[in-house]
């Protein structure tokens, strides 16, 4: 872990500098799901598809620790099958940013997809039989985008893994939700809802579920500035403000 390009990326609010988009509210929610997953020995791999210019994924790639990969997955340099517009992948601004903020490009991977041409068994080698910890789904933002996007991410999650997805109810991207909702309603889904906020939902395995709730409810929920229980597609989920981030 990059404790100190941590410290100036939260608390030094370096992360402003990257473009991209990243609340403060989601800094404080991915540095939850870090300290529990850490508390508990969760190992494994950070990945997000959608990386843009790396705004989010330089603050996974800190939180990974020093035997864990980083994957960055995104059209880079593919952009004419970025159909909807949702951001830019850049790999020269994505690198610059890593060797400003970071630090080095040890366990950084930077993987040129397509997500709508993977599946299961398309990141194996770079997962080595590993499964994601942290995973953020913030590529194409249309429904089947989404759609596709969720099952990948079921396939390659932890069983203690969190799931971040972009834009949930953000109104110019009406496709997220209609692909979360569409996802929930197939009885086959692997992820489940556990709250949302600052335009994150985030997700955790479906038999992980009861366990991430508990911690959500008796660890989370107290240190969030305000929270709405809301039932959603079935599940308890909660609305929630984040507490302003901090890395201590
Ligand atoms: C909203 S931006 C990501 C923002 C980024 N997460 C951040 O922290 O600022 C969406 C990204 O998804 C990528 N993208 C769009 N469609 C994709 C697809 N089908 N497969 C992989 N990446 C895709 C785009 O190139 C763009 O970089």
């Amino acid at each position: 872990m990059h404790k100190q390009a941590l410290s100036n990326y939260v608390e030094g609010e370096q992360h402003r500098l990257v473009e991209g988009w990243l609340g403060d509210g989601a800094i404080s929610l991915i540095l939850a799901a870090d300290r529990r997953q850490k508390a508990a020995g969760v190992r494994g791999p950070v990945l997000e598809i959608g990386v843009h210019h790396g705004r989010l994924f330089l603050l996974f790639a800190m939180l990974a620790r020093s035997d864990e990969k980083a994957l960055a997955l995104d059209l880079f340099e593919d952009q004419h099958l970025n159909i909807d517009w949702s951001g830019r992948g850049d790999r020269a601004a994505l690198w610059k940013n890593i060797d400003t903020y970071l630090g080095d490009r040890e366990r950084v991977i930077a993987i040129r997809a397509n997500s709508l041409d993977l599946g299961p068994n398309s990141l194996d080698e770079h997962l080595s039989g590993q499964k994601v910890r942290l995973l953020s789904v913030d590529g194409g933002h249309t429904r089947e985008h989404v759609l596709n996007d969720l099952a990948l991410a079921s396939a390659w999650l932890h069983a203690d893994g969190i799931v971040f997805v972009d834009d949930f109810y953000n109104a110019d991207w009406p496709g997220v939700n209609e692909g979360v909702v569409r996802y929930l309603t197939d009885p086959a889904h692997g992820l489940a809802p556990l709250c949302y906020g600052d335009n994150k939902l985030l997700m955790c395995k479906r038999e992980g579920w009861q366990s991430a709730n508990a911690w959500l409810t008796t660890e989370f929920l107290p240190t969030c500035a305000a929270y709405k229980k809301v039932a959603f597609c079935d599940y308890e989920t909660y609305h929630v403000t984040p507490p302003a981030p901090s890395t201590v």
